[in-house]
């Protein structure tokens, strides 16, 4: 990971064109928001971890991000069942037969593993595709999903090809499952650039605004864009997508990267008839980069975009109610989870929560608003940091606790004089 470096992006167009000078509210939003209401339980003493985003409503800030735990209605609907405030099925697209996995498709990282199996799992890298079942047989249990959790939050995940009349039809079709908003995946690594899919359109911000364009004009409701980190500066493609017309960005999908190399066979892994191919990073060390991401993103929509109308989705090695707290510091409407449930399970939602109210309880939030977005004023550049530290010098000097020279003894208690010559 810490040799991904940007001469690896195929990035077609400089991003770098789009430097457009917005002011804040320049983006009111129109009104593509169902009302659909969660009904909250009402609670006394505890912290309340609903959630309106969008105009949709949710128990908790929990969703479940688009991947294995979102496959099938069987999983998605565990999710409901545990208790997530949302969830977001496996990407689709129009054709499932042009995607084909292959096996193995996952590596996982280690830590302390030394050779063994054992080690904590720090780093998952998968080179798996978006939802190779048909698309009928995935709507159908969008459909079900829908039918028997009304007031719950079902995000469809989509994904085309570059072509208008593709994306008009498959948007129309998952609308017509009853799905609350989309999720575009601007952001999927591998496999799919190849087909000028995923992260080849969140990674060239010409093509990444003409999409959007197509996408914001057929669709009825709320559409969040995915991106992809595996970009010089995220916060650039994350503006081309609320200025074109969506609700939302999701950030962050997988970190390109190659998981290792087989110091036996000299062969990369995971290794696939003896070859392999790029793959996508995440689980809990892809956490700190997830969090630069977010700040980035956070601190270009609080000055450009209005925050009651357009939102951020959090994703990338979310594991505790803590790591859930840092991305909703840095101004996230919602938290993702997907590399944490596939290795703790569907209940994780549960500790989460718990842990989340701790955090609330601990500072006297009563809501995820009385906090969100708290910390990202405390982000400035490295030259205002020494700037400050440069004034805070200056004043603890002219402080100048305690005894400063010899002409200070006054000869009553040694002991307690000396020591405040330590105290500055
Ligand atoms: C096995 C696997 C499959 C994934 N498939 C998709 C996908 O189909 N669509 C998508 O938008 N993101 C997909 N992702 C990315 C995740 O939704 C998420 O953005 C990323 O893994 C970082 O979050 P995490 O650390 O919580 O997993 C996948 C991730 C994994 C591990």
């Amino acid at each position: 990971m810490a040799n991904l470096s940007m001469t690896q992006l195929k990035t077609r167009n400089s991003a770098s064109r789009f430097s457009f000078n917005f002011s804040k509210k320049v983006y009111p939003r129109p009104s593509r928001v169902d009302f659909k209401v969660f009904a909250s339980e009402g609670q006394v003493s505890e912290p309340d971890l609903s959630v309106k985003v969008n105009g949709l409503h949710m128990p908790n800030p929990f969703v479940i991000g688009s991947g294995p735990p979102g496959t099938n209605y069987t999983v998605m609907k565990r999710a409901f069942d545990e208790g997530w405030g949302g969830v977001i099925a496996k990407t689709v697209s129009l054709d499932a037969a042009k995607v084909i996995n292959v096996t193995p498709r996952y590596a996982r990282l280690r830590a302390n593993a030394n050779g063994s199996a054992k080690g904590e799992i720090i780093g998952w890298q998968n080179i798996e595709l978006i939802s190779d079942r048909p698309l009928e047989t995935m709507l159908k249990e969008f459909k079900q999903l829908k039918e028997e959790y009304p007031d719950r939050i079902l995000i469809a995940s989509i994904m085309e090809e570059y072509n208008k009349a593709a994306w008009e039809e498959l948007i129309d079709r998952v609308e017509q499952t009853g799905i609350d908003a989309i999720e575009i995946n601007f952001s999927c690594p591998h496999g799919m650039p190849e087909r000028k899919m995923g992260a080849a359109v969140g990674q060239d911000c010409a093509l990444l605004e003409e999409v959007c364009g197509w996408i914001n004009a057929k669709a009825t409701v709320p559409v969040w864009a995915k991106m992809t980190p595996n970009i010089t500066d995220i916060s650039q493609p994350a503006r081309v997508a609320l200025s074109s017309g969506c609700e939302g960005v999701a950030a962050i999908n997988t970190i390109m990267s190659v998981m290792g190399i087989n110091l036996n066979t000299l062969r990369p892994e995971p290794c696939v008839e003896g070859y392999s191919t790029p793959g996508g990073y995440s689980a809990k060390a892809v956490h700190p980069i997830a969090l630069g991401k977010v700040m980035s993103i956070a601190k270009m929509m609080k000055s450009e975009f209005d925050s009651e109308n357009y939102s951020l989705s959090a994703i990338g090695g979310v594991e505790t109610g803590g790591d859930a707290a840092e991305f909703i510091l840095l101004g996230a409407n919602t938290v993702q989870v997907c590399t944490g449930v596939m290795m703790h399970g569907y209940g994780l939602v549960k500790k989460l929560s718990l842990e989340l109210k701790d955090f609330m309880k601990k500072h006297n939030f009563t809501s995820i608003e009385d906090f969100r977005g708290a910390s990202l004023q405390y982000f400035t550049t490295h030259t205002d940091l020494v700037h400050r530290q440069q004034e805070a010098i200056k004043q603890r000097k002219a402080i100048k606790k305690g005894l400063q020279s010899d002409k200070d003894w006054t000869g009553d208690g040694f002991v307690k004089e000396s020591e405040s010559m330590v105290s500055n």
